[in-house]
């Protein structure tokens, strides 16, 4: 009998609150609603008998979520149970989720979501339309929302139906999808709609070809010299100081956004005591940002070398792999790349184990990825301290973006001078853009660094786009502001677009052409990051969504939203709120024309 029913018998009413609360104690009872036997056995039967690790309750939603699509309370009782947690603790990380869909007792799963994305590559290639007839023709059975990036930009517009993505969707075959998808579990069927030959033409340099060649397995990876560097270097044949050097002497800086230099990250890691853990982000949630999945789906093992290399080096103990939710089909390659690299392996591995993010841009911030990792909400941390002094669990952390390892292998076995040797207007180094928008090609685009939007657009992508002239460009994803046609000739770099309120990020380009309005890309922007807020800091949170609103008016309140600008940028804890006003202040400085009344 639990202590709310004999709360309800008139005879144990006379018995204190005290002594209830001790007797459920003693019978290691948690506060609040107690489990059913039918719900734990559920729950048991997915995810094992345990004893269950806390940091991995978002692994343990994840199975509860595929399963019954969507998150039951009765099963979120019952798992709470098991871990020995609070309901509240297992209810608040599960609601900070978007992919996690909480079902109240009589709420019926959806039997198909399709979330359609409403980026603005794909909002500019006709979501809207699709979101607006999708519902009626799919009827009441599929639910249909909207969603943020999902990292296919040059395929867009993209739907994806339960985790299947269907590239350059129209309402048939986002219908056809969905007929396929009431039979089985969208999960089970995600190679019948995911076609790998639609994500692969990714445009590669020409004259870099060999650097990423077409979708590379693991016996062709070894038997092209792959895991030999990772293995000298694991095996002390390669001197680690050797390769401290030359990954300082290539310049190579963090390839996530920020920019810091990577082998000197390296050192501040390697000084701190250990153990020490790294955290490898690829949540890859810049809207417009594809390139980590890209160079992924095509040569998984360049990356996990460069991983272990970089372990190796900083004395690495145990690797978390964080991967965005909506990356399914990158997510089965990186798997079995994980497991033929466990099953003969080159040298001696460091625990990796990989982590599935589960819908939440904010994950892709360093430490809140720290935090989702450790099974919480995807909250950024205050700082100091650094997570390079104390990140994961408590520990030293060494995190990286999937692309800065990927280029590990390539600049130590070729040289620094091989990666620094590229570079146009005085920059120098490689840069994977990742770019949609009005062009004729689309894609990841391997190029020098230092290169001009115009150099970018006429020599990698074809040109415009068919009956397109350019009008401006997102450097920079959603966070990097907007520039006008007239700025295409400025060299795009880290720290070259700083002074004209923009940045470079990850590198995510989004051409408009001559019918796109600055001001629509600003307002999907803003509206993106209101989504995205973790809520933590009222200038954000408040922020983003008032802005959003004002920018709506034909004429915008500049001043009003300047000082909103002003107090996101100054009183905001993380990097989501001090960029959110990027592409509004942009539209007011060079597109002034499209936001201002008749004079
Ligand atoms: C709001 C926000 C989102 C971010 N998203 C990503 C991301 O999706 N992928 C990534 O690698 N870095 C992202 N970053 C940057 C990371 O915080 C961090 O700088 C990076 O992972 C470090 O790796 P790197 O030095 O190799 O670039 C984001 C930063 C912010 C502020
Ligand atoms: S700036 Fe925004 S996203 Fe970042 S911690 Fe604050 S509320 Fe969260
Ligand atoms: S996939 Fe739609 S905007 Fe990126």
């Amino acid at each position: 009998m639990t202590a709310l029913h004999t709360l309800s018998n008139p005879v144990a009413a006379t018995i204190s609150p005290d002594a209830l609360r001790a007797t459920a104690r003693r019978r290691g009872q948690l506060k609040g609603r107690q489990p059913d036997d039918a719900a734990r056995e559920q729950v048991r039967a997915l995810i094992g008998p345990g004893p269950h690790r806390r940091d991995r309750l978002i692994e343990l939603l994840h199975l509860l979520n595929d399963a019954h699509r969507g998150l039951h309370e009765a099963h979120l009782v019952a798992l709470a149970a098991e871990l020995r947690l609070s309901m509240a603790e297992v209810f608040e990380v599960a609601s900070f989720y978007h992919h996690f869909q909480i079902l109240g007792d009589g709420d019926r799963a959806p039997d198909i979501t399709v979330r359609v994305c409403d980026g603005l590559s794909c909002a500019m290639a006709g979501a809207q339309a699709l979101l607006d007839k999708l519902p009626a023709i799919l009827g009441r059975e599929v639910r249909v929302i909207p969603a943020p990036c999902v990292g296919r930009c040059e395929q867009a517009p993209v739907a994806v139906v339960g985790q299947a993505p269907v590239l350059r969707a129209d309402t048939a075959t986002v219908q056809s999808a969905c007929a396929e998808g009431t039979v089985q579990h969208p999960a089970a069927r995600v190679d019948a709609v995911f076609d790998p030959a639609a994500s692969a033409p990714c445009a590669i340099t020409r004259s870099l070809e060999d650097v990423s060649p077409a979708t590379v397995g693991y016996p062709a990876y070894r038997a092209r010299g792959g895991y030999a560097l990772a293995a000298a270097v694991v095996n002390g044949e390669e001197d680690t100081e050797a390769v401290l050097k030359a990954m300082k002497d290539s310049g190579l800086r963090g390839l996530g956004g920020a920019g810091f230099p990577a082998g000197r990250k390296w050192r501040i890691v390697r000084d701190q005591p250990a153990p020490r853990l790294m955290a490898v982000n690829i949540d890859e949630g810049e809207p417009g940002t594809f390139k980590d999945r890209t160079y992924l789906e095509r040569d998984a093992h360049r990356f996990l070398e460069g991983l272990l290399i970089a372990a190796q080096v900083v004395g690495i103990a145990s690797v978390y792999v964080y991967l965005r939710d909506e990356y399914h089909g990158a997510r089965a390659i990186l798997q079995q790349a994980l497991a033929e690299l466990v099953a003969d392996p080159p040298c001696p591995l460091p625990a990796i184990e990989l982590r599935r993010g589960a819908g939440a841009y904010i994950c892709g911030e360093e430490s809140a990825m720290i935090e989702s990792i450790e099974g919480k909400r995807g909250e950024p941390r205050l700082r100091p301290p650094y997570i390079a002094q104390v990140g994961l669990f408590g520990r030293p952390t060494l995190e990286h973006n999937f692309e800065t390892l990927y280029w590990v292998r390539d600049i130590v076995q070729r040289g620094p001078a091989w990666f620094s040797g590229f570079g146009r207007h005085g920059r120098k180094g490689l840069r994977s853009f990742s770019v949609s928008g009005r062009v004729r090609e689309p894609g990841v685009k391997l190029v020098p660094a230092g290169i001009t939007l115009r150099e970018l657009v006429n020599e990698y992508c074809g040109g415009m786009a068919e009956g397109h002239t350019l009008y401006g460009y997102l450097p920079g994803g959603a966070s990097g502001g907007i520039l006008p046609a007239r700025m295409a000739d400025v060299p795009l770099d880290f720290d070259t677009l700083q002074p004209h309120g923009s940045f470079i990020g990850s590198a995510a380009v989004v051409v408009l052409g001559q019918h796109d309005r600055a001001r629509d890309a600003a307002l999907n922007a803003m509206r993106f990051f209101e989504h995205e807020s973790c809520g933590q800091c009222t200038p954000c949170r408040v922020g983003t969504g008032k802005a959003a609103t004002l920018m709506e008016a034909d004429v915008w309140d500049a001043g009003t939203l300047d000082d909103l600008a002003t107090v996101m940028i100054d009183a905001s804890i993380c990097g989501l709120g001090q960029a959110a006003p990027n592409p509004m202040r942009s539209v007011m400085k060079y597109f002034a024309h499209e936001v201002e009344g008749a004079k």
